[in-house]
């Protein structure tokens, strides 16, 4: 994967959960490049590159006063804009010259924190459609393995039946479907066609006949499944991944439900132990994969016209999914 760091440039992500920053600066990494969170007195989120521009100490390992944020070596204060406001040493206690820090663009929006080098944080079109009091479940984790990789994983189809078999679906009841992939605003989506059940538990326990399935890529950082349901509810489990490292993914998701009875006390209590099962399946193997990418020297991998996603994942952290079709059918035997 190339352009993780210039992705950075231009696009948002996750850098924590709103109620992880506080007058205690926080510090995270995103595409390896370490960053402080803190919420000055005057309110909203300071986001600034963890390092003092004077000798290079961690921020984060100072302190909050009033709207700045203090360095433990030399006392420089900086606001979160990343000026210094106060140098002690000089005679006023007012800055020489105009040290700066880099700052990062900072929202909050449903209890998460976006962050951005662009102006303005610009949130993906999947994040800004959901309704907050649709969310019935949050969860976090970090995962060690590229975001392309989780992603991809996310959104495969074809692996259900082995690693989650039972579970999400069974080999013996593949059948033909249509996979559609478009090309939309600010990302892709899979349609799938062709199959409105499924042949795994977690289907049987929770869902209905779909009327629609759709993979979406939405930002770049966030993946989504959507389903609809002939009894007039739909659903949708949205990741948004972190790029922390090269190699390391930190995963915000969330489950909404719109249209049917379902309290976060029932998806936790029934839901949630088949979603984790699932999840840890999925971790086990990324964690393997990556193990025999380095074994093997990150050897490439062979993509079939099967693996309908990862050709355009690929585009979209090289920023050239302008450059792909429109709109791929493939059939695929799910
Ligand atoms: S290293 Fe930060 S003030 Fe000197
Ligand atoms: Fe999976």
């Amino acid at each position: 994967m190339t352009g993780v760091r210039a992705f950075f440039d231009r696009h948002a992500f996750v850098a924590a959960e709103s109620r992880d920053v506080g007058r205690t600066p926080l510090r995270i990494v995103l595409c390896g490049v370490p960053i402080v969170l803190f919420r000055p007195n005057s309110g909203g989120i300071a986001a600034l590159e963890d390092r003092c521009p004077h000798r290079g100490v961690p921020l984060s390992i100072g302190h909050v006063d009033s709207d700045t944020i203090v360095c433990r070596y030399h006392g420089w204060a900086f606001d979160a804009a990343g000026h210094c406001r106060a140098m002690p040493g000089t005679r006023d206690g007012q800055p020489l010259g105009t040290p700066r820090v880099t700052r990062l663009s900072v929202i909050e929006h449903q209890g998460l924190v976006w962050v951005s080098l662009t102006p303005e944080v610009l949130l993906p079109s999947r994040i800004k459609a959901l309704q907050e009091n649709e969310c019935r479940f949050r969860w976090r984790a970090t995962w060690n393995a590229p975001i392309i990789d989780v992603q991809e994983n996310f959104l495969d189809a074809l692996h259900t039946h082995t690693i989650h078999a039972g579970l999400v679906r069974r080999a013996s009841a593949r059948r033909p479907i249509q996979a559609s992939v478009s090309v939309v605003d600010d990302g892709f989506h899979v349609d799938y066609t062709g199959q409105p059940s499924q042949s795994g538990l977690l289907y049987r326990l929770f869902e209905s006949r779909r009327t629609l399935e759709r993979a979406h890529v939405s930002g770049a950082c966030v993946t989504q499944l959507e389903f609809a349901y002939a009894a007039g509810w739909a659903a949708w489990i949205t990741l948004c991944c972190t790029p922390e490292t090269k190699g390391t993914t930190r995963i915000y998701a969330s489950l909404h439900v719109r249209g049917r009875w379902a309290p976060s006390w029932l998806v936790r209590a029934l839901a949630w132990p088949l979603l984790a099962r699932v999840a840890d399946q999925d971790r086990d193997i990324l964690e393997r994969q990556q193990h025999a990418r380095a074994d093997f020297d990150g050897r490439p991998y062979i993509t079939t016209p099967l693996d309908i996603v990862r050709p355009f994942l690929e585009a979209t952290w090289n920023g050239r999914l302008a450059e792909m079709p429109a709109r791929r059918e493939t059939v695929l035997s799910i």
